[in-house]
């Protein structure tokens, strides 16, 4: 039996090596414009966060017989580039997630959220920052396949935009199965999927093949999300929990029960291994992210 792939160092490693490449991308800013703006998007980027998406694009590539994750050409390899582009769309819409006019949180990554910590104004624009920070940052690649890459995340930014109006449309409404599932493939499912079709697109692969797979990790993701906010506590989430039920929010648990919800999550996370499996021992990263993303504490 092979031995089990250590989840957590790994992780480690790439938010340590994300988290450089993101301080350098939001100081590229520094003295173009206000300080207060560069410093706000650094407070964004730089409070914690798993770094899962950077990590799946990493992993994807690897799976796929790209550079190992300790490969690191100057200027940085392209998928390290897509992951830090991610990054900065993601932390884009938690910014603007979490704002008074959306959920209305005050606790994100374990610390004030940003316009807590700064103000509703400069929420906005930190988020508006990151997206074209993000844009600007992938396609100053020389690399050709960064135009694919750019589509790609532009078609994960747009589906999450459209996901998030569905969220907050169906709050306090009792929506059918098929349109939960539609409101979660938008809002986090897209995302989660272009990372891992990116980064089996760096490496070479068919994006669009792959890209069924990271919707299903992306799928589960959200449910794992969901049941966190009823069963995990404040301080360990870093985010308050216990707020979907009382805002009315349209999540899986709340239409199936945790149980159901959970299988139906195990099911995903089977679906995207059985997947996977064929790519044998090089994809060996990206299988325990999959496993990670159901078995996460936080
Ligand atoms: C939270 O994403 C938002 C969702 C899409 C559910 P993460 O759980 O990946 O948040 P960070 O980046 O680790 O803070
Ligand atoms: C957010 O979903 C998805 C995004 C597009 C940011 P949630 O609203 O459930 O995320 P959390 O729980 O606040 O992190
Ligand atoms: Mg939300
Ligand atoms: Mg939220
Ligand atoms: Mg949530």
């Amino acid at each position: 039996m092979a031995t089990p792939f250590a989840i957590e160092p790994y992780l480690k490693d790439v938010a340590a090596r994300v988290d450089a490449g993101l301080a350098a991308l939001a100081e590229e800013r520094r003295g173009l414009g206000p300080d207060r703006l560069v410093d706000a998007m650094k407070y964004a980027l730089l409070g914690g966060g798993k770094r899962l998406r950077p990590a799946l694009v990493l992993a994807a590539a690897e799976a796929h017989g790209g550079g190992a994750p300790d490969e690191r050409p100057p200027g940085g390899s392209l998928a390290m580039r897509f992951a830090l582009a991610m990054e900065c769309v993601h932390t884009y819409s938690l910014v603007h997630d979490d704002l008074p006019a959306m959920d209305d949180d005050d606790l994100r990554r374990g610390r004030p959220t940003v316009h807590r910590a700064y103000d509703e104004a400069t929420a906005v624009l930190v988020g508006d920052g990151l997206q074209s920070l993000a844009f600007r940052h992938l396609l100053a690649s020389p690399d050709p396949r960064a135009l694919a890459l750019g589509k790609l995340l532009a078609d994960g930014a747009a589906l999450m935009v459209e996901g998030q109006q569905r969220d907050m449309d169906g709050e306090h409404r009792r929506l059918g199965e098929a349109e939960v599932l539609e409101l979660m493939r938008c809002k986090t499912g897209a995302l989660l999927a272009a990372s891992v079709a990116g980064g089996a697109l760096c490496a070479g692969a068919d994006a669009a093949a792959v890209y069924p797979t990271g919707l299903a990790l992306g799928l589960a993701f959200q449910i794992a999300d969901d049941l966190l906010d009823l069963t995990a506590d404040t301080a360990t989430l870093g985010k308050r929990a216990g707020k979907d039920a009382a805002a009315g929010k349209a999540t899986l648990p709340a239409l199936l029960g945790a149980v159901e919800a959970r299988r139906r999550a195990e099911a995903l996370l089977d679906g995207a291994l059985a997947a996977l499996a064929p790519l044998g021992e090089r994809a060996a990263a990206l299988r325990a992210l999959a496993r990670y993303v159901l078995d996460r504490k936080k």
